[in-house]
């Protein structure tokens, strides 16, 4: 069956963004973890952009590398990425690539769409990929409490979206009812973190971003925000709505 991504034209997403942090702090807050990255994975021959949707970011890192794949099972969403990518489309489970010939993978916000049973399929087949030294980075939205839950949304009539968090139980039942519907699994970054080292990576760094209590003073000071934001991933505190981890093969 042809996979469509539920969340089309990433309305809800973007509907998400506002509400939580503001779109302009968004953009500065993911640009700060963009470069931190960039100055981590350095150059390299190949990359690949796993689930790039409308390549938000293949564009970004591509510069950097000789080649770039971007995989994307939902072939409509990729209309807009450059001709210089070579476009997979494929869900990361059924993509072909060959072995140990990769220099970095990027996750962007992918992982959360998908049933947490495929995510040690998909890790298994990036450490195959992965160079010795190649690096994985993985963006996620991370739960705001101490447990792990899941969220589905819905446009309500009017547009609006509508937000629902149930317990990890009744949000697999409700996937397993219906696949169609835009769901984001939240774990903590402890649990995430533990989840990747199980499945042989060795983590290099891993914070959080996103922060919601800076949307205010980002509105004043966008400087003045990411100052504050950069410090408390300094002192690796526990803020943000999203996570970024980077890591290599153990
Ligand atoms: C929230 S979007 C993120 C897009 C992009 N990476 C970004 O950060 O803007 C999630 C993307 O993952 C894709 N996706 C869903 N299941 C996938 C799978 N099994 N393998 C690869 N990509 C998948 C979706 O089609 C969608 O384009």
């Amino acid at each position: 069956m042809r996979y469509i991504y539920p969340d089309k034209d990433d309305k809800m997403t973007k509907e998400g963004i506002i509400q939580k942090v503001g779109e302009k702090y968004w953009d500065a807050s993911e640009r700060r973890v963009l470069n931190k990255i960039k100055k981590n994975v350095g150059k390299g021959s190949l990359w690949i952009d796993l689930g790039a949707g409308e390549g938000r970011l293949t564009s970004f890192f591509a510069p950097l590398f000789n080649k770039t794949y971007a995989i994307e099972p939902d072939k409509k969403r990729t209309s807009k990425i450059k001709q210089n990518v070579k476009l997979i489309n494929s869900s990361a489970e059924k993509a072909k690539i060959k072995k140990n010939s990769v220099d970095f993978i990027l996750i962007s916000h992918v992982l959360q769409h998908i049933p947490q049973e495929r995510w040690t399929i998909i890790l298994g087949k990036c450490k195959s990929w992965l160079k010795k030294e190649g690096k994985l980075v993985i963006f996620y939205a991370k739960s705001e409490s101490k447990k792990d839950y899941g969220v589905i949304s819905y446009l309500d009539s009017k547009n609006k979206i509508i937000d629902k968090e149930y317990s990890l139980d009744e949000f697999k039942k409700r996937l397993k009812k219906n696949k169609r519907i835009h769901s984001t699994l939240k774990l903590t970054q402890k649990n995430f973190r533990n989840f990747i080292q199980k499945n042989n990576f060795e983590i290099i760094d891993h914070g959080g971003y996103h922060i919601r209590n800076l949307k205010k003073i980002s509105k004043v000071s966008m400087k003045l925000a990411i100052i504050i934001e950069s410090f408390i991933d300094y002192l690796k505190l526990n803020g943000g709505v999203d996570a970024y981890l980077i890591a290599k093969k153990k």
